[in-house]
């Protein structure tokens, strides 16, 4: 029996599909758009959390009765397990990860949490989501209205009565309406299930020519994953080091990894970096665009956006200071860098120890370049981040071990 002969749900498109077979389904999550290959038996709840990794969505009974699993639907809560992924072409699903971010959080949620509706968050984002849909739809619900209209949604902790009064709360501070979901943006996706998953994220299209000329780089909101601050004084006059800096195909061959490939005008360069972190090998495909490069200043900023195959992405807003010191020259980095996909699964510690040591390394090849007037000789295997961070563990220990006050 296939759906075509059944009546179908409105908004719920008919698929026909052997057993095995995938099946294309293109739908936007959170604001991002992803494109699925499926087999067509996979729920929306097991697309969102084995194929694109968003496991803020919980999997209670797979019955429809524990609510667990709701998300928004177009708008509207539904049950992600009654749902097949590949019914939702075209749909607009916003989970749990999309209501609000970690450094800015939807008033449901700071309000779960300064009541202590969650004990142990099981129940919590098919709460959050229901009690989004219940205030948006019904925002004038009285409070002895609210347990009939939140029965949907079981806690196994039963936790009641905190969930309700801050539903309540959140509803009386909000009478205008509560604010739309704030973590809707565009970003990488990256499954659980590693080489067997089908799934592949819609990327930008690798920049090439006219349409690239027209591409802004557009750091997402809020703090970055990481800040870095590398300071290094090189033994070489400021205007042996300006030459470096000011020559971006030389300035290019000094970052570990990196190529520069295109030239698309406008200050706006194309080019590709490797790096290899453990058995994970990045390869990102990314622009730059130079905003600033003053010699009076010593300083240059460049804006640039990566991804690589496997969906993470990177963005930096970087800024390289030179100034004349009596030993030659003091160069600073600072570095926003941004990080989503695999690659923010490192952590900001471990990343960022990675992002400076990577500074380093550049700041030794911009002392190279500047001392002998040639550009470094490019290397085209992936440097490994391990070995960097190795060179970053020892340092460490070796202060650790260095008597206070000492010198190595
Ligand atoms: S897991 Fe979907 S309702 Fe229980
Ligand atoms: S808080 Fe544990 S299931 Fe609700």
């Amino acid at each position: 029996m296939t759906s075509t002969e059944e009546p179908v749900q409105e908004g719920l498109r008919p698929v026909r599909a052997e057993a095995g077979e995938t099946v294309e389904v293109r739908f936007t999550v959170n604001g991002t758009p992803a494109v699925l290959n499926l087999p067509a038996r996979v729920t929306l709840a097991d697309a969102l959390r084995d194929h694109l990794g968003l496991t803020g969505t919980h999997v209670g009974c797979e019955h429809g009765v524990c609510g667990m699993c709701t998300v928004l639907v177009d708008g509207e809560a539904a049950r992600a397990c009654l749902l097949f992924a590949c019914q939702l072409d075209g749909a607009e699903v916003v989970t749990v990860e999309g209501l609000g971010r970690p450094d800015d959080l939807h008033p449901l949620q700071e309000s779960f949490g300064r009541n202590h509706a969650l004990q142990c968050g099981f129940c919590t984002p098919g709460f959050l989501l229901s009690s989004y849909d219940l205030l948006s739809t019904k925002p004038e619900v009285t409070d002895e209205e609210l347990p009939a209209e939140l029965s949907g949604v079981i806690c196994r902790c039963t936790g009641y009565r905190n969930i309700m009064t801050a539903v309540s709360e959140t509803r009386a501070a909000h009478p205008e309406g509560i604010p739309e979901p704030g973590n809707c943006a565009r970003r990488a996706l990256v499954g659980r299930s590693g080489g067997q998953s089908a799934t592949v994220v819609e990327e930008p299209a690798e920049p090439s020519g006219e349409t690239s000329r027209n591409v802004e780089i557009v750091l997402p909101e809020g703090d970055p994953t990481i800040a870095v601050q590398v300071d290094t004084a090189l033994d070489v006059p400021f205007d042996q080091v300006w030459r470096v800096l000011d020559d971006v195909h030389v300035l290019a061959r000094c970052l570990p990894g990196a190529e520069l490939t295109e030239e698309l005008g406008e200050q706006l360069y194309a080019g590709r970096a490797r790096v290899a972190v453990g058995p994970i090998k990045l390869s990102f495909h990314g622009i730059a665009r130079v905003l600033e490069q003053d010699r009076d200043t010593g300083t240059i900023r460049v804006l640039a956006q990566g991804q690589d195959t496997g969906g993470a992405q990177t963005q930096a807003d970087i800024t390289l200071r030179a100034h004349a010191t009596a030993a030659g020259t003091e160069l600073r980095a600072d570095a926003a860098v941004y990080l989503t996909g695999r690659i923010a699964q490192f952590g900001r510690a471990l990343a960022g120890d990675i992002s400076r040591r990577m500074f380093e390394q550049f700041a030794d090849s911009v002392r190279q370049a500047a001392t002998t007037g040639e550009a470094p000789q490019q290397s085209h295997a992936a440097p490994s981040a391990f070995r960097m961070m190795f060179g970053t563990l020892l340092d460490r220990i070796k202060r650790i071990g260095r008597p206070r006050g000492g010198k190595s």
